[in-house]
């Protein structure tokens, strides 16, 4: 029998729900996925593209499941098993919501529960959302990513004290990445996660719910009015997918930071979100709902700068100035490590469209999720054009006969208008 050519990683215990998590656990990796991993390790391009075919595009998710996710089958059944196991209780959302701006929400406002690791560009999405008129953020989820999901917790209690808006339910969430060990990223965002700024205790207590399972019922609380906005990895969304499939049609957007289609900031090739759990990503990727993806190239576009530093350090208040010293942080961080030229603002990107969807220009495209390449695990892998060619086998050659479409899975952010929103993070932040 053939080894499967799983990530070594991918044997690592996944620990999502707290308490000791052991150095070693025996994971049964059904057959199938054996099968299946042995033998797509043999096939050529051609003979997979003649697999692919088999399957009518517009049915994206059987596809997804059979072929696509043959290799996130053994993290699923085991997520789900975890998850099952775990038997948190679902209850009902906090309804203790009479304090901060969304007190009395436009009735436009659009209903948002944003999935964060608290972060410096976290921190400042956050400030970003909870100072929106056309947001409602109705909690908190907290993954681990730039910073322990015990750190991502106490960030973000602060963050909500920061901003009076202690009825915001904030729950953690996943301990670790669905199949492979945290990187954490404090050489980045500081050893605190929030630039080394200490910000006073926190006000607020902590949501004794699961972030995942608070997700679900929220969305069944609200169909079809709630859009995600993930800005760290995708571990809490895969993890509310595989306990409850039925959230996707009740979705109304996922809005994503992560990704990109031109290369990675961890290495050549993923962006830090996806790269930090690409089976939840590929899970999420694969969901069937509206997913926009605000990645890490159309970010880069953004860069926050000397000049609308200045702007903002001339007016006052607590988050404006907390949000000053973050910013000189970051524009300090990229000066030290990158081109220099302002610090790209990530995740406010991904809540700025979220409230203006205008501010970015975007592009329908088949986005997989790549989980087993050496250089590339982690990288978002785009068909701009949405088909692939049709190879098939005559004698000992493939001939390509023609094109089959792939269908879009995913709006990819190509464009951005970045004053506009430059101007619009600066006025949502001054004097608060
Ligand atoms: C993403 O990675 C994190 O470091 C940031 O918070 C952002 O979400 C950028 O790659
Ligand atoms: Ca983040």
């Amino acid at each position: 029998m053939l080894t499967p050519r799983l990530p070594e990683d991918s044997l690592l215990p996944f620990c999502g729900l707290g308490g000791p998590c052991p150095e070693v656990i025996p994971i049964i990796i059904p057959q199938s996925v054996k099968d299946w991993s042995a033998e797509s390790s043999l096939r050529s391009r051609g003979a997979r593209n003649n697999v692919r075919r088999t399957f009518p595009p517009s049915n994206l998710i059987a596809r997804n499941a059979t072929l696509r996710h043959a290799a996130c089958s053994a993290s699923i059944a085991l997520a789900l098993a975890v998850v099952a196991f775990a038997g948190a209780p679902i209850t009902r959302a906090n309804e203790n919501r009479g304090t901060g701006p969304a007190a009395n929400p436009l009735a436009a406002a659009k209903k948002v529960i944003i999935d964060t690791d608290p972060g410096t560009d976290d921190a400042l999405a956050i400030l970003l959302a909870l100072n929106s008129p056309e947001l409602d953020v109705r909690a908190l989820t907290v993954v681990p990513g730039n910073v322990t999901a015990q750190q991502g917790l106490e960030n973000a209690l602060k963050l909500a004290s920061l901003t009076n808006r202690c009825d915001i339910p904030v729950a953690g969430g996943a301990q670790h990445p669905l199949f492979q060990k945290l990187i954490t990223a404090e050489l980045w965002h500081g050893a605190n996660g929030l630039a080394n700024v200490e910000l006073p205790a926190s006000k607020c207590k902590a949501d004794p719910r699961f972030g995942p399972d608070l997700i679900i019922q929220m969305i069944h609380d609200s169909p079809h009015e709630i859009t995600l906005v993930p800005v760290g990895p995708l571990t809490n969304i895969a993890l509310a997918l595989l306990k409850d499939p039925s959230i996707v049609p009740l979705v109304k957007e996922v809005v994503i930071m992560g990704g990109s289609i031109s290369g990675g900031n961890v290495n050549a090739a993923a962006e830090a979100n996806i790269y930090n759990d690409p089976e939840a990503a590929e899970i999420v990727f694969h969901a069937g709902w509206r997913l926009t993806m605000v990645g890490l190239d159309v970010g880069d576009k953004t860069l926050y700068d000397q000049a609308h530093l200045d702007q903002l350090s001339k007016t006052h208040g607590p988050e404006n100035d907390f949000a000053v010293k973050v910013l000189t942080f970051l524009i300090g961080q990229e000066a030290k490590y990158g081109a220099g030229g302002g610090s790209p603002m990530y995740d406010p990107l991904a809540v700025g469209t979220a409230i203006d969807p205008t501010i970015v220009s975007k592009q329908a495209m088949h986005v997989d999720v790549e989980s087993r390449g050496e250089f590339t695990r982690g990288e978002t892998v785009a068909n701009r054009r949405n088909a692939v060619e049709r190879n098939v086998l005559h004698g000992d050659r493939y001939v390509i006969e023609g094109l089959d479409h792939v269908e879009p899975n995913v709006q990819v952010c190509t464009g951005v208008n970045a004053d506009k929103f430059l101007q619009l993070l600066n006025s949502r932040l001054a004097g608060k």
